[in-house]
């Protein structure tokens, strides 16, 4: 996949490969009712009345998604992107072509690579969903000035760091979902961002083999839920969480080795810990789990896990199910990315 995206990052570089001229059918939902109107091959998104809804563009083909696609001039509460082969976003244009959403855009199970500069700014919606693509990378400032933002979810892309330069001056800010991608390191202030008591940052089936012990220097919020399950954590820093209040830490299936139990001591609550031990080798993490166990009873928590961890009773454990981490790729991946190939072998032989 990854050689089929740098071969055609290349070939539009000698050409430019992607006009701004597509066709393609939509639907429109009204407000109040369940009722559905579909357009036929249309080249743009019409959206004139104010009783509009929402807005889906399912299983198209639309490489790029140029302004010309927008012409909205009335409040309109979701526009979704699902399946529609989209790598780029003409970005210049394109905060001012949807300043009329108020709710979400969902850019779902496409093709982008990455998140551009100032790609989302000064707008009023609360959501922001770009699961499932192909991003790498999030440049700084590419989330600015949304002054509603609460949640934004970039589950199952190609992330290997967490910009937190990407998210200025968002008030609102809650609720980051980061889960299947590959980000190996939380540096210091990581976190600042976060606005609301209760915030969560879901990080799960990531490759985190390290976080700095500043990591969450800056960050401001109470009660916040923070969950790393199924990275590759070998050792929490000491006094990592001090300063700080969870509602719940899921550090489950991480290697910890030898983990001391002041990684949160010094003014450090935490209502609900998980660490789930399936899949591990207990050899290495025995002793974590009794340090662990020591720390949950001292400080009153409620703790997690399965069967596979061998906690005290004192500890109260309470036994739950664990699951494993899905792979991002599907099916329809692998037969996308023979079409990329075959598409290349064409245009070198033109
Ligand atoms: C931030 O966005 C709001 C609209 O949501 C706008 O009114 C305001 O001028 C923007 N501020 C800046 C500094 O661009
Ligand atoms: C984000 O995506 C994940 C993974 O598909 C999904 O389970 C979750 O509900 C989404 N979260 C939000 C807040 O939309
Ligand atoms: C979070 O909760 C604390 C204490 O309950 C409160 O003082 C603070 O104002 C709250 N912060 C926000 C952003 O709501
Ligand atoms: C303890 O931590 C809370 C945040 O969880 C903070 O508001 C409070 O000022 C801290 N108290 C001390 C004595 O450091
Ligand atoms: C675990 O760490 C403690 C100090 O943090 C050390 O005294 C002890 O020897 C270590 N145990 C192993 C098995 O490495």
């Amino acid at each position: 996949m990854y050689q089929n995206t740098v071969a055609v990052a290349f070939l539009c570089f000698l050409k430019p490969c992607i006009a701004c001229d597509f066709q393609f059918d939509y639907s429109t939902k009204f407000g109040g009712s369940s009722v559905l109107k579909k357009h036929y091959a249309v080249k743009e998104i019409t959206v004139t009345l104010p009783n509009i809804y929402g807005v889906s563009i399912e299983n198209e083909n639309i490489p790029r998604l140029c302004c010309n696609i927008f012409n909205l001039k009335s409040d309109v509460r979701y526009v979704i992107f699902d399946t529609c082969l989209i790598q780029q976003i003409e970005e210049e244009c394109f905060s001012q072509k949807i300043e009329h959403l108020t709710n979400q855009i969902a850019i779902t199970n496409n093709k982008l690579t990455s998140i551009k500069a100032g790609t989302f700014r000064n707008l009023k919606l609360e959501a922001i969903n770009l699961e499932n693509n192909l991003i790498e990378v999030i440049e700084d400032e590419s989330f600015l000035n949304l002054t509603a933002l609460t949640i934004l979810n970039l589950s199952f892309n190609n992330l290997h760091a967490l910009n937190s330069r990407a998210f200025m001056n968002l008030p609102q800010f809650g609720i980051l979902t980061l889960q299947s991608n590959r980000i190996r390191t939380l540096q210091r202030n990581a976190l600042y961002f976060f606005r609301k008591n209760y915030s969560q940052l879901d990080m799960k089936c990531n490759e985190l083999t390290y976080i700095d012990k500043n990591a969450l220097d800056g960050l401001v919020v109470e009660n916040f839920e923070l969950n790393l399950y199924e990275n590759k954590l070998v050792s929490l820093p000491e006094g990592i969480f001090d300063q700080h209040s969870f509602s719940g830490i899921d550090v489950g299936r991480n290697p910890l080795r030898n983990q001391s139990k002041h990684f949160c001591s010094q003014n450090c609550t935490v209502q609900h810990f998980f660490f789930n031990c399936a899949g591990l080798n207990m050899e290495s993490v025995g002793e974590s789990v009794q340090n662990i166990g020591d720390w949950v009873e001292q400080n009153n928590v409620k703790l997690h896990t399965d069967d596979y961890c061998s906690f005290k009773e004192s500890a109260k454990p309470i036994i739950q199910p664990w699951s494993i981490c899905k792979s991002t790729g599907s099916v329809k991946d692998i037969w996308y990315s023979a079409y990329l190939e075959i598409l290349v072998i064409l245009y070198c032989m033109v």
